[in-house]
């Protein structure tokens, strides 16, 4: 269905859990965040039957996220239920790929379409610096699970940080050369821990096409702007939310993982679906995308949310 605005809107990110096994500098202080009631986060059926309802209102591609969605525990029995929602077109999952190495195989079986893998760095000591937690040969022997469980195009998201990663763009580009991928740059967003990071961490996703001069336009997909390297195999992706604002092309609402409706990653608008069933559920989720806001306010340096990334789901 479309929003007061004419934008179709057909895709969900719903969380699936506000908890990850990183700690990314970013997106969470170092403490992690404080342990909720497992009561205040929605239960596998009430995923579903949320997801079910977005489905009858008008969604077609569903993607799970988090905090990181493969720490939930019943994750793969939850994408096959959501899988089998009759009208979904695609569930695809956003993840730091560091459960892959046991889950790729199930969450394939289970029918999940595609994944996103978020990987910053390439470097294993930067990317230990700045996941705190995390092991970089985890997410590479992740990546090779997919593969051969049969995700092929995979797509990696990559969150451009002025003095952290700049000078390994040229790195992820190469990737594509060899293989069917897609590397998204995204520009950091001033939310959460990094909202009062220095400007120079904030770089424009055109330093890119600045520094790789032989990138060839190609057209868009979604949000992203995309480019190729001559013989390529693979694509590359600028996101760029701050600098290049794509509201008037947004098609996607998102639930929180304690099932609050938000139509903006940077609105404080939420409506609660919790509690709701049937065709009150379905009324609620009608009147989330008709008041979609319009557009954010990155470009004054300002989300409105108070959440964090992790309590939203990128
Ligand atoms: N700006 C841009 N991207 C972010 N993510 C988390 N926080 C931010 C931010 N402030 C990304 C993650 C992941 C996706 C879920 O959202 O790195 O790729
Ligand atoms: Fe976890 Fe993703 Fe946040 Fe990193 S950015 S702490 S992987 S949710």
């Amino acid at each position: 269905m479309q929003d007061l605005h004419g934008r179709t809107v057909d895709y969900l990110r719903l969380s699936v859990t506000d908890r990850c096994n990183f700690r990314c500098r970013y997106c969470m202080p170092p403490s992690g965040i404080l342990k909720r009631d497992q009561r205040d986060i929605l239960s596998l059926e009430e995923l579903e039957e949320i997801a079910s309802a977005c489905v009858r209102c008008g969604i077609k591609k569903i993607r799970l996220t988090g905090g990181e969605p493969l720490v939930r525990r019943g994750i793969v029995d939850l994408c096959r239920r959501i899988r089998r929602i009759p009208g979904l077109q695609e569930l695809c999952l956003t993840t730091n790929g560091s459960l892959l190495p046991q889950l790729a195989a199930p969450l394939r079986e289970a029918g999940v379409d595609r994944v996103n893998i978020s990987l910053d760095t390439l470097r294993p000591d930067r990317f230990a610096h700045m996941t705190r937690l995390g092991d970089l040969s985890d997410v590479v022997s992740g990546v090779e699970a997919a593969e051969a469980a049969g995700f092929h195009n995979l797509k990696f998201d990559t969150v451009l940080i002025g003095g952290f990663n700049d000078d390994e763009i040229e790195d992820f580009v190469s990737l594509t050369r060899d293989h069917p991928w897609e590397v998204r740059f995204i520009e950091l967003m001033p939310m959460g821990p990094c909202a009062g990071w220095n400007r120079r961490c904030f770089l424009p996703g055109d330093t890119v096409l600045k520094r790789i001069s032989t990138l060839q336009k190609i057209p868009p997909s979604g949000v992203a702007q995309r480019y190729q390297l001559p013989g390529a195999m693979g694509t590359v992706g600028l996101i760029a939310p701050v600098n290049h604002d794509f509201c008037s092309q947004c098609r996607r609402i998102r639930v929180t993982a304690d099932g609050k409706l938000k139509g903006c990653l940077h609105s404080a608008e939420e409506l609660p679906l919790r509690g709701l069933h049937g065709k009150e559920l379905e009324d609620a989720i009608r009147r989330g995308i008709l008041q979609k806001p319009q557009r954010h306010h990155l470009a004054e340096r300002r989300s409105d949310t108070p959440r964090n990334m992790n309590q939203i789901g990128g």
